[in-house]
């Protein structure tokens, strides 16, 4: 892996050994050839390690205990499907086939740029020419000889992609810098304000969550859509649902969002965040000393990749692992193999290191999904290159992007809500 060898643990006991101690399995960042580390920096909350990371990471909760912001993410669903309305063939047509895989990241784009980055990209309705910047810079990166010898960087350097990122870089660090002068309520503003964070720990962290926040989130929108355009039961049941707890109008809110109100619609995401983990896996961990895990010895200064994707497709715990079955999370204990102990489930990873802000990612997935649903139907397009099964995008870091996901969707007609 990134040119390296690395052992991967799949047994999810073994993970959260690796995974729920920091201290004795601290992160190990490749180079910092590797451009995608010179954009993101050593000193954010997901790459420090020891003190730095002990300082950082109570901030970071902290900043994200709030509750999720679901009216801008009510908000950002209508602008979603402004644009699919404007994508209409002609006046009358009711359906209409869109790239669904961008039109996700644009949401999840938007909604991390306006509540935790402060910075309004309007992504979804117009092309943001820093996010158009943005995915060429992601591209060049992931040019797998670059990936595989890190230090070409120093001996072909690649002039134009530095720059890039240079650019990208000095758009950030200037948003930052107006945060002191023009507060707003988002959560870089909260950073800004602390008197722990040093500007190179700002500039780190502005960039970090800029990645971690979107482009995560972004594949779990495109993975949920598409396996219930395929599932196509799943879609009705999922809005059904929807229907009877929502009706016609209401918006939806915290008060509902959850596994209590909605159940089926909650156990498809979780179901999508298992057979298509969003991180398919972790930051390498070094063994130090040389460890004792389980039966195995690691011997030291060892790289080990605890391997979400794989632990996710472990038949000797998950029934059926490669079928899409959300109804694996509402049986009962003795009716499912694994799927309702939380111990297997590992997409936010477990631990003091766990993703901070999976309740920020789960509500918006939540948000969009149900205001789809009750607007849309939609399945794949005859010509789709997923027609026999999900295909991702080549991801340098273990990202799991759906590629090139066009969806067809046709609006729902107020008649047909009512009749449900
Ligand atoms: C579906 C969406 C998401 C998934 C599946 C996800 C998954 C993860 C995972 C697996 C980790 C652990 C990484 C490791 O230990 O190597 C992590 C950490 C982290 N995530 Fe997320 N994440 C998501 C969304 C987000 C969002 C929306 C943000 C911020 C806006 C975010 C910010 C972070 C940060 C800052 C960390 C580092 C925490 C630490 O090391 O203390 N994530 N995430």
């Amino acid at each position: 892996m990134m040119g390296m060898w690395m052992v991967h643990i799949i047994d999810h006991k073994l993970y959260r050994e690796v995974a729920g101690n920091p201290s004795d399995y601290p992160k190990d960042l490749p180079s910092d050839d590797n451009m995608i580390f010179r954009f993101v920096g050593r000193a954010n909350v997901g790459a420090a390690n020891g003190e730095q990371w002990k300082k950082q990471s109570p901030i970071l909760r902290q900043a994200f205990s709030i509750a999720p912001p679901i009216g801008l993410f009510v908000s950002l669903a209508r602008n979603v499907f402004q644009v699919l309305e404007a994508s209409a063939t002609s006046h009358n047509s009711h359906t209409r086939t869109v790239r669904w895989s961008d039109l996700g990241q644009r949401y999840a784009l938007d909604a991390v740029g306006s509540s935790i980055l402060g910075a309004n990209y309007d992504a979804i309705r117009t092309e943001s020419l820093f996010v158009s910047n943005y995915n060429a810079f992601m591209r060049d990166v992931a040019q797998p000889v670059y990936l595989m010898f890190p230090t070409l960087e120093r001996i072909l350097p690649r002039k134009a992609v530095s720059m890039r990122m240079d650019n990208l870089v000095k758009i950030l660090v200037e948003r930052l810098e107006t945060k002191r002068s023009e507060p707003g309520e988002d959560l870089m503003t909260s950073l800004v304000n602390h008197p722990d964070m040093s500007p190179t720990e700002l500039r780190d962290n502005m960039a970090a969550l800029f990645i971690a926040g979107h482009d995560t989130t972004s594949g779990a929108i495109a993975s949920v859509v598409y396996f219930l355009a395929v599932y196509t039961e799943g879609q009705k049941l999922a809005r059904d649902e929807v229907i009877r707890v929502l009706g016609p109008t209401l918006d939806p809110s915290l008060s509902v969002l959850n596994p209590q109100s909605l159940p089926y619609l909650c156990a498809c995401i979780r179901e999508t965040l298992r057979i298509n983990s969003p991180t398919s896996y972790l930051v390498p961990r070094n063994s130090g000393d040389g460890v004792n895990l389980g039966r195995y010895y690691i011997p030291p200064k060892t790289l080990m990749i605890c391997n979400i994707y794989a632990a996710h497709h472990n038949g000797d715990v998950w029934g059926d692992p490669h079928v899409f079955r959300p109804e694996r999370f509402l049986e009962g204990p003795q009716r499912t193999k694994g799927a309702l102990d939380r111990d297997p489930f590992l997409t936010f990873s477990t631990g003091p290191r766990q993703c901070p802000a999976q309740n920020f990612a789960t509500y918006e997935l939540r948000t969009l999904l149900a205001m789809l649903l009750r607007e849309y139907d939609w399945w794949l397009p005859d010509s789709s290159i997923h027609a026999k099964g999900l295909q991702n995008a080549f991801s340098p870091f273990g990202l799991t992007l759906p590629r090139d996901l066009d969806i067809t969707f046709r609006k729902r007609l107020n008649s047909d809500i009512a009749t449900h």
